[in-house]
């Protein structure tokens, strides 16, 4: 999005936006696809951080980085319980679109902008943050800042986290300058939140057919990732007959088409995206191939059952093959059903400025939805015109974008104020 003159929305609320939205554009990206790299801890996360943070101090907020690397801007007392928090994540999957994340804080800035010109009081405190880490694209596990502070990932499990050049997440931490010796639990600091509430752009193309702006979430499919080991045995492509060959290319290879299979019979999705091969010379039967799988479904059964057809088909293939497969559940995140009692509350909150809007399902997964099991959480999303998500074409109209910011400063207001 290229940042213009105020259109729609109220001015100041357009014009906020788009300031930020022009000072985080640079950070990351990549000038060719226009997609960006904002991993964890790395040179780019650090600028988005310190964008963050200067968004703190230059509205007065009191900025705090917890335990676990989450960044946090509050208005009002930080220790005073029943906050109302809002934001999402900075950081970006491989090549990853502008507004997976970033959306979601900037517009949390934007909407607290738009509360103060509304000259609104705060009963309660209202915080704003930024997740570390959501997508998972460096160290293969998702929303690690989230899970540490819900308890949901122990230290010790992140200790062993490791990059694809072998630096662990705390040596990692470390390098970026952080203390990575007090990472774990943080009950205190969520005992603190009475609703958090996570802007994010949708990654469907539910709100176009509907034909609106916002939507509210009903749930996140159960998801996971898989990584699946094939070791066959390293030989010559130019001289080692089919019939001697342990080529594990070739079962990695029927189990993407497996994968394939299983989600189309069962109405789930199973995606193998992310490859390494060993030692990957052109001329070489590889020695390994270590492809990860991540699946999503409706319900946990029909996952479940997706899972084991495919496991089948790649165990099958192996043995045919004399390949020795090793496959390792890297991470699982259950269903989650937003509460109701909160998400009611945000129709309501809405139904007046913005009418009926609509309530969806996602298969994608959120720092919301971890939280979910420890505070009272809900989403809302900004219609995305073409659906695409994780890739540099991902698009939020302008309009929209305000749109979500007004939502939001609606459903603060409701929630926080007087
Ligand atoms: C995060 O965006 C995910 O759903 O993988
Ligand atoms: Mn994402
Ligand atoms: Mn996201």
């Amino acid at each position: 999005m290229t940042p213009v003159a105020p259109a729609d929305g109220p001015p100041h609320t357009s014009t906020s936006f788009h300031e930020m939205w022009a000072d985080l554009k640079p950070i990351g990206r990549d000038p060719d696809s226009g997609g960006y790299r904002r991993y964890a801890w790395t040179r780019a996360d650090q600028d988005c951080r310190a964008w963050f943070k200067a968004q703190a101090e230059s509205r007065g907020l009191t900025y705090e980085l917890d335990r676990n690397g989450n960044q946090w801007a509050w208005q009002g007392d930080p220790l005073a319980g029943d906050a109302v928090v809002t934001g999402s994540h900075l950081d970006s999957v491989p090549l990853g679109g502008a507004f997976d994340g970033p959306l979601g804080v900037v517009s949390s800035f934007a909407a607290l902008d738009e509360l103060r010109h509304r000259e609104v009081e705060f009963a309660k405190p209202l915080a704003i943050t930024n997740f570390g880490d959501e997508e998972g694209a460096r160290f293969g596990l998702a929303c690690v800042g989230s899970r540490l502070a819900a308890g949901q990932l122990t230290a010790a499990k992140a200790h062993e986290l490791r990059d694809a050049d072998g630096v662990s997440l705390p040596r990692a931490m470390e390098a970026a300058g952080y203390d990575p010796s007090a990472i774990g639990p943080d009950p205190e600091r969520l005992a603190r939140i009475g609703a958090f509430v996570e802007l994010h752009v949708e990654q469907g193309r539910a709100l176009d057919v509907t034909g609106d702006p916002v939507g509210i979430a009903s749930a996140i499919w159960p998801h996971g990732r898989w990584r699946f080991d094939f070791h066959g045995e390293a030989n010559h492509a130019g001289t080692t007959r089919l019939d001697d060959r342990r080529d594990p290319m070739l079962t990695y290879a029927e189990t993407v088409v497996a994968a394939r299979r299983e989600a189309r019979l069962a109405g789930a999705l199973a995606t193998f995206a992310k490859v390494s091969v060993e030692p990957n010379g052109v001329n070489a039967i590889p020695s390994l191939v270590r492809g990860w799988l991540d699946s999503r479904a409706a319900d946990q059964d029909t996952l479940d059952r997706v899972i084991a057809g495919i496991e089948q088909a790649a165990r099958e293939n192996a043995a045919r093959s004399g390949i020795d497969l090793r496959i390792t559940r890297e991470s699982f995140t259950p269903v989650v059903e937003f509460e109701h009692a909160l998400r009611d509350e945000l129709a309501k909150l809405l139904r007046e400025e913005h009418g009926d809007i609509p309530v969806l399902g996602t298969g994608a997964g959120h720092d919301a939805g971890i939280l979910s099991a420890s505070v009272p959480t809900a989403m809302l999303f900004v219609r995305n015109p073409t659906g695409i998500s994780h890739s540099p074409a991902e698009y939020a109209a302008e309009d929209d974008c305000v749109a979500g910011v007004i939502a939001l400063a609606d459903v603060l207001e409701g929630l926080a104020c007087t």
